[in-house]
């Protein structure tokens, strides 16, 4: 299986598994909304290596950038792509504890 490298990892694909769901497996941060070619929410800009569409999508993709939902990988590649950043959460940094 292909060989996917972002900023923050290398990961392999699974079997029968987009680009898209890759990335979200290993915690990186990509937008999405259809899945399937349509909107254009999810696409990265590829950084090496080239993918191939079974269907040419309908949405629009400027040259260098890639649908990771509906893209196919053949070979390695590395997408211009971070691993999710969390935000703190205003229920955990003790705002609400009892002061004494
Ligand atoms: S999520 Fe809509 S084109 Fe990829």
């Amino acid at each position: 299986m292909a060989l996917i490298s972002t900023h923050d990892k290398t990961f392999e694909l699974q079997e029968g598994e987009t680009l898209l769901e890759g990335l979200e497996r290993t915690g990186h941060e990509v937008e999405y909304q259809c899945r399937s070619g349509y909107c254009g929410s999810c696409r990265v800009k590829i950084l090496d290596g080239r993918v191939s569409y079974d269907d040419f999508p309908l949405a629009f993709v400027a040259p260098g950038e890639i649908l990771p939902c509906c893209c196919r990988v053949n070979e390695d590649i590395k997408v211009d792509c971070r691993g999710r950043v969390s935000e703190p959460d205003l229920f955990d940094v003790g705002l609400f504890d009892e002061q004494e």
